[in-house]
């Protein structure tokens, strides 16, 4: 019940922060919050409940008596949006419609003086025809107390684990850099301190989640695409940066700079941006710009760093000095840009996009090894060999037809360690079962992996 609960707090805050982003009718906007109402009834059926309650107790959302420290963190958006309301807490009636959460989610994002109590907070919501979703009272005044044992649960094991939730990190990453993207593209300050925090919180709770993580990987829409591939450069720069053994200072930098490469592209219009298919000379020269724009967004904001600049600026030039932006050819690319250069290729050219299908590692290797004078050749080697034709996160087909995902590289380079998820029968095995299997052992010798799994590109109307 819980990860359901998590999975319906992240939908919907994740649905709070794309409004902010963008208009009311926006499809993305639309699309979401068609899914959260119909994850909302889902959840309410299956756990019997006629309306869904969330509270917020000292800053932190409770449900039935219990703190949801995971879903805390990154449901900010929510109890911003509840206390503004003056309540300390939210029900929805899980038949809300659609029409009313999006009404909802209007009068929250674009509210400009805030309601004086929480009766004038009732009547707004009334006023705007809003019935099936109410304000609770504060939870201290109508609630008693929670059990100190209550407490412990959900503080202790459970709420470790839905802080390392793969899901919850992705979001919440994803979330960092989109906002950052939108204050970029509207002029304000991008919130650098923050897009730190998210980065050390990854390398914190990320440790054996990497794979998790970037099977994570779902591109809600075109918007998505440049902040979805921003979150997996980073987890990849990081994951490389562990690997090569960088002190945690230097990972740290390098996930956050790695974060923002592109925010230069926050400056693209979307047309040449969001294009599907191959862009014209012109649209190509437009899109140029993009690491000069980011480098100067960067270093107009107080706390960035000269990392954070050299990477938004040097990630398409190339090793032998071509590439752009133009730039002497005397001019020192720190080891860090090549890495990042590196991880941005690789992402670009395995990913989904609904235009393209994603090339294998293998093949994408290959691209990048026939392209000499592209990359560090030092840096491109050690990466090859530390991902492996299959990069963890992967998933694979093995000889027993069994299939799993690639949790770790081996000691040599087709030989990984997979968690295997599916029995032969192709049934799914529940997670508590899944077992680990080393394929670089004398005990595993006989199993081979035969085909690798890959994501297919979403079809229209499953954009989200
Ligand atoms: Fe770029
Ligand atoms: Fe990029």
């Amino acid at each position: 019940m819980s990860a359901q609960l998590n999975n319906l707090l992240i939908l919907m805050c994740r649905t709070i922060s794309t409004r902010k982003l963008y208009f009311a009718d926006h499809p993305t906007v639309t699309q979401l919050t068609r899914k959260f109402i119909d994850e909302l009834k889902q959840f309410c059926d299956a756990a019997g409940l006629e309306t869904l309650f969330i509270g917020i107790v000292d800053g932190e959302l409770v449900f039935e008596g219990k703190h949801l420290v995971g879903p805390t963190i990154i449901g900010a958006q929510f109890i911003d949006a509840a206390t503004t309301l003056k309540s300390g807490g939210i029900s929805f009636d899980a038949n809300t419609p659609a029409s009313e959460f999006a009404q909802f989610l209007s009068l929250i994002t674009e509210l400009t003086e805030p309601p004086g109590d929480l009766n004038a907070a009732r009547t707004l919501l009334s006023t705007h025809g809003i019935t099936h979703i109410k304000l609770g009272q504060r939870f201290k005044e109508s609630a008693t107390p929670l059990l100190k044992e209550e407490q412990d649960i959900w503080r202790g094991q459970e709420s470790d684990k839905m802080l390392s939730s793969p899901a919850l990190i992705y979001q919440m990453l994803f979330d960092t850099v989109a906002q950052a993207h939108n204050n970029a593209l509207t002029g304000g300050a991008v919130d650098l301190d923050h897009t730190r925090s998210i980065t050390e919180f990854m390398l914190k709770r990320s440790t054996g989640n990497f794979s998790d993580m970037m099977q994570q990987v779902h591109y809600p829409d075109f918007e998505g695409y440049t902040i979805g591939h921003s979150v997996r450069v980073a987890a990849l720069a990081v994951f490389m940066a562990n690997a090569f053994g960088w002190h945690e200072d230097v990972q740290l930098e390098v996930g956050s700079a790695a974060l923002l490469h592109d925010i230069g592209k926050s400056g693209i219009p979307h047309n040449v941006l969001y294009k599907p298919g191959r862009l014209s000379k012109e649209e190509f020269a437009i899109m140029m710009a993009h690491p000069r724009i980011g480098a100067e967004i960067l270093l107009a904001q107080d706390s960035s760093t000269k990392l954070d600049v050299a990477i938004a600026w040097g990630h398409h030039i190339r090793h032998d000095g071509d590439g752009y932006p133009e730039q002497p050819q005397w001019a020192v690319r720190h080891p860090i840009t090549s890495l990042l250069r590196v991880c941005d290729a690789f992402e670009a050219l395995t990913a989904v996009r609904p235009y393209k299908p994603p090339l294998t590692p293998h093949t994408a290797f290959s691209v990048m090894l026939n392209d000499p004078g592209a990359f560090n050749p030092a840096i491109l080697a050690s990466f090859i060999t530390i991902l492996g034709l299959y990069p963890p996160g992967t998933m694979v087909k093995l000889s027993d037809t069994s299939a799993g995902i690639v949790t770790a590289a081996g000691t040599t380079i087709d030989r990984p360690t997979v968690r295997v998820t599916t029995t032969p029968n192709n049934e799914p095995i529940p997670a508590r079962d899944q077992y680990e299997l080393n394929l670089s052992t004398l005990e595993t010798r006989e199993v081979a992996i035969v085909e690798l799994i890959l994501p297919r590109p979403p079809k229209e109307g499953q954009l989200v």
